[in-house]
């Protein structure tokens, strides 16, 4: 798998929130800058709103969806419009129950914490945050053996954000603990559209044309952390090689150099597709098989690869296993059976 994929939705090092020259913040710090996810922005306004008039805390809230869509963002947003600290951690990084003592004793009344991959907490640091969630306390042992002494720690009242790619795993228990739960969902191209003219103008991009940044929001496979690195990517190649100009055609050149197509597809994602034609005659073919013969991890296959694929119908998940599409075959230039998956 290679590591350095200009289109996965993973995060990297150049998509913190100030970019690497110090430049301005690319992504939203109000509520009303959010673009996209609708319904869920609307959810959250109310119940911000409401706490602010009754000066409460907010209840814990639990984002769930494929990554690079906004939630880590939500969450700094959340706590810019609570004007509270937000305290970030993630599942993988939290690996005993004491872990999160220090965070949540200093904590102030309303501050937010945030854990990122939460269904990736360990067990035991999971029921350690039960109490801290349901009635802001917790236990912790001092000393050991005989002179072992439980002492309960109350806490000031604070929200969890949790943020998953896969709800899935959760525990009821846990799941259950959070008051507002919301699925994030892809961009369309009109939303995508809006962010990068956004971005553009806050990296100082002069004068590009709508459909130049029309042409990355269609290559941006639905998730704007995408968009936004085929948008600087997009910037260099221009800056070097056309005088600083963006057009349509200098954006394809640019993201071509990238080994991303006219759909948004990369290299893995087309020797994904080669794989099952060449290997398997298009499919129905499982999952596993494939991975073994690109030589790559199935769970980074299901969770990385194929979600585009499906979307864009270049896929089609069958119960015999996964079958090439018709227009899977247009676009490799070659001829796939219609009737693969009927
Ligand atoms: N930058 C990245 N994601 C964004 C979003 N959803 N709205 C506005 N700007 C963004």
């Amino acid at each position: 798998m290679p590591r350095d994929r200009v289109v996965t939705a993973e995060r990297q090092e150049e998509d913190r929130t100030e970019s690497h020259s110090g430049g301005p913040a690319l992504r939203p710090v109000q509520m009303d800058e959010y673009i996209g996810q609708a319904e869920l922005v609307e959810r959250l306004s109310i119940a911000l709103e409401a706490v602010r008039q009754r000066k409460d805390s907010m209840e814990h809230v639990l984002l769930h969806g494929p990554p690079g869509l906004g939630k880590t963002t939500l969450a700094h947003v959340i706590a810019t419009e609570m004007g509270s600290r937000l305290y970030t951690t993630s599942g993988p990084a939290l690996s005993k129950a004491g872990d999160l003592i220090g965070t949540l004793t200093k904590m102030d009344e309303g501050d937010i914490l945030f854990i990122d991959e939460i269904h990736r907490l360990p067990a035991a640091v999971e029921e350690y945050i039960y109490p801290a969630m349901e009635d802001f306390k917790v236990d912790f042992t001092v000393d050991s053996g005989m002179h072992a002494k439980v002492i309960t720690v109350g806490l000031k009242p604070f929200t969890l954000i949790g943020a998953t790619t896969r709800a899935g795993l959760l525990t009821q228990p846990l799941r259950s603990r959070f008051g507002i739960s919301h699925h994030l969902d892809y961009y369309d191209e009109g939303e995508l559209l809006q962010i990068l003219s956004r971005a553009a103008d806050r990296l100082a991009m002069q004068d590009v044309p709508p459909d130049a940044l029309g042409a990355i929001a269609s290559r941006s496979r639905g998730t704007p952390r995408v968009a936004l690195r085929l948008l600087r990517r997009v910037r260099d190649f221009a800056q070097v090689r056309a005088h600083g100009k963006v057009t349509p055609v200098v954006v394809k050149e640019a993201l071509l150099l990238e080994g991303v197509d006219g759909e948004g597809l990369d290299e893995l994602d087309r020797k994904y597709l080669r794989t099952i034609f060449e290997t398997y005659g298009g499919g129905p073919v499982g999952l596993e098989a494939i991975a073994a013969t690109m030589g790559d991890d199935a769970s980074t296959l299901e969770d990385v690869v194929e979600p585009y694929l499906l979307q864009k119908g270049f896929l089609a998940r069958t119960r015999q296993g996964r079958c090439l599409t018709v227009r899977a075959g247009e676009h490799l230039g070659v001829r796939v059976s219609g009737d693969l998956f009927e």
